[in-house]
């Protein structure tokens, strides 16, 4: 059977987030109904996978499992190459509960002052996975290098955004207009696989 997504079918996204439910549906330009796990009771499962796309196929099956429904589930972060690729599918808990990511970014600061190294470069990295009630599940990667800045540097992205600035610009991705962000960003790259797979 090909993995083909209709329009017009209903998905679960595999988030407790209302805001991260809205952007799915939107970066799918409005072709799906998109409800949240929330909204249908689906609790969220631990995620205990050490890869983005691990982490993001776990997510997206637990879903479709629990609901019945074709699932829609993401995991994101950011790898610093001097810091072995962390804080990577830790970022968010690099937050902590009170999701401080001045204080993560900081962190990332001041493990990199420990390790000595003067490589500052590092990449965002989305996974994507669609996954059926039955079974068959798809999940891509996108990514995008760059290099580390600090102090952080503008207040218009979220996480880690002010200290990154992708290869080949100069203003960072908390400094960059959202649109411009966005049509280079590791999300929309994955996006953009996940369109090619499905549609
Ligand atoms: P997730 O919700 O488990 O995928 O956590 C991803 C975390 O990675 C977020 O909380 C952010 O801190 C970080 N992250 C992922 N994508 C971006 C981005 O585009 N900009 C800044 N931080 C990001």
């Amino acid at each position: 059977m090909p993995l083909i997504l209709q329009p017009g079918t209903t998905l679960v996204a595999a988030t407790h987030n209302p805001g991260k439910a809205k952007e799915l549906v939107a970066l799918l330009d409005g072709r799906f109904t998109i409800l949240s796990a929330g909204e249908l009771g689906v609790p969220e499962p631990d995620e205990t996978e050490t890869t983005f796309v691990g982490n993001a196929l776990l997510k997206a099956r637990h879903a479709a499992h629990l609901s019945g429904r074709i699932a829609l589930a993401d995991d994101s972060g950011l790898s610093v190459t001097a810091l072995d690729g962390g804080p990577g599918i830790f970022s968010a808990r690099w937050a902590g509960p009170s999701r401080d990511f001045y204080a993560a970014m900081a962190k990332v600061e001041e493990r990199l002052i420990e390790t000595g190294s003067d490589d500052r470069s590092a990449w965002f990295t989305s996974a994507l996975a669609v996954a059926w009630p039955d079974g068959p599940a798809v999940v891509v990667e996108g990514r995008v290098d760059g290099e580390l800045t600090f102090p952080p540097r503008g207040d218009r992205g979220f996480g880690y955004d002010p200290i990154f600035i992708p290869a080949g610009h100069g203003l960072t991705f908390g400094e960059m207009d959202p649109a411009q962000k966005d049509a280079l960003s590791h999300r929309a790259r994955a996006f953009e696989m996940l369109k090619a797979a499905l549609f």
